[in-house]
């Protein structure tokens, strides 16, 4: 029997056992919250849209819940190619494509609506590309909502509430020199340390969207809850570009429309908590306080100072062109 005939043969009787005639390429998927969060509904809508397209050629093993290490950790293994994809904050972002902390900047956003005009529009779409120059392939860009601050020491209304406050921030610098400014104790610590340290009372606070909030259940280890919203809070769906590369055309568009179908069911989640997340802490025990526009301005005005740093950092043109986007 011939080489080719042979392989034929063989090919029918894998398919008569019922096993795939082909190898089947692995897709870890790492991601810092739990399987009902935003991120862990995008992952799996990933997964399921990959394979409406695809059928069996790839196989998902998801991660969630820090499995595969902080957010850093996760992205330097899509850059070695040992982990193929991942759904993280803009937290560690600014390490890899320094461009992305313009989106960092706090005030930038007026609403979820303009935020994500910027995003899927042509300033968003250049700062993605250029995730392709360090290893990685930036699919989209998600979200987790606005960030608000939640601690254990006392309601923030005024600047002057977060005085010396030990706060937990990403390790990204617009945000800790925002909370430099407000004259807060700002520390920053990767994910998987923030639950302990609060339990622990290394730190007094923290602050995130009510997508992490609620799903996090940070209710169990914080007491306040201010709604500051003083800072949109991008993520991004990635994968290795090792893997991306290995991928055929028509791989490439199935996981492109898969990441679209990923991000519609991240924002659709972050819609409904922003509805429905505050009374669900407020059932749950916290002690919430919502900013007035005058207060919110206290804290714009309070942080005004770091500003000079943005424009420097990022050019007063680009910060301009996004607040004034429509
Ligand atoms: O605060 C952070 O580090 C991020 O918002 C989190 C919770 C890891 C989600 O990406």
């Amino acid at each position: 029997m011939s080489f080719y005939l042979r392989g034929l043969a063989m090919a029918g009787s894998l398919m008569a056992l019922g096993a795939p005639a082909f190898a089947q390429t692995e897709v870890k998927i790492g991601y810092a919250l739990a399987p009902d969060s935003h991120y862990g509904v995008a992952a799996k809508t990933f997964e399921e849209a990959v394979r409406a397209e695809t059928g069996d050629q790839f196989e998902f093993t998801h991660f969630p819940s820090s499995g595969l290490g902080g957010e850093r950790e996760v992205i330097e293994g899509l850059q070695i190619g040992t982990i193929e994809a991942t759904i993280v904050s803009s937290g560690t972002l600014a390490n890899f494509v320094p461009e992305t902390g313009v989106f960092d900047i706090p005030f930038l956003f007026r609403d979820l609506d303009h935020a994500r005009a910027v995003l899927d529009g042509p300033i968003g779409e250049e700062i993605l590309a250029e995730f392709d120059d360090v290893g990685l392939h930036g699919l989209a860009w998600g979200e987790q909502g606005f960030r608000h601050i939640t601690n254990n020491r006392n309601a923030i209304e005024t600047p002057a509430d977060v005085e010396g406050l030990k706060i937990r921030t990403m390790e990204n610098p617009v945000h800790q020199a925002a909370f430099d400014a407000m004259g807060a104790a700002p520390t920053p610590m990767a994910w998987p340390e923030v639950i302990s340290s609060l339990q622990q009372g290394v730190i007094d606070g923290q602050e995130n969207p009510l997508s992490v909030i609620v799903s996090v259940k940070l209710d169990e280890v914080q007491q306040y809850l201010t709604l500051s919203g003083h800072v949109y809070s991008p993520a991004m769906l990635l994968v290795s570009q090792p893997f991306w590369d290995g991928l055929d055309d028509s791989q490439k568009a199935a996981f492109e429309t898969a990441a679209t179908e990923a991000v519609g069911a991240m924002r659709a989640y972050v819609d409904d908590v922003e509805t429905t997340g505050v009374e669900t802490l407020k059932e749950r025990g916290m002690e919430v306080n919502e900013l007035s526009p005058e207060e919110k301005a206290t804290f714009q005005e309070a942080i005004s100072e770091a500003y000079d740093g943005y424009y420097e950092t990022y050019g007063q043109d680009l910060v301009d062109s996004i607040v004034a986007y429509e």
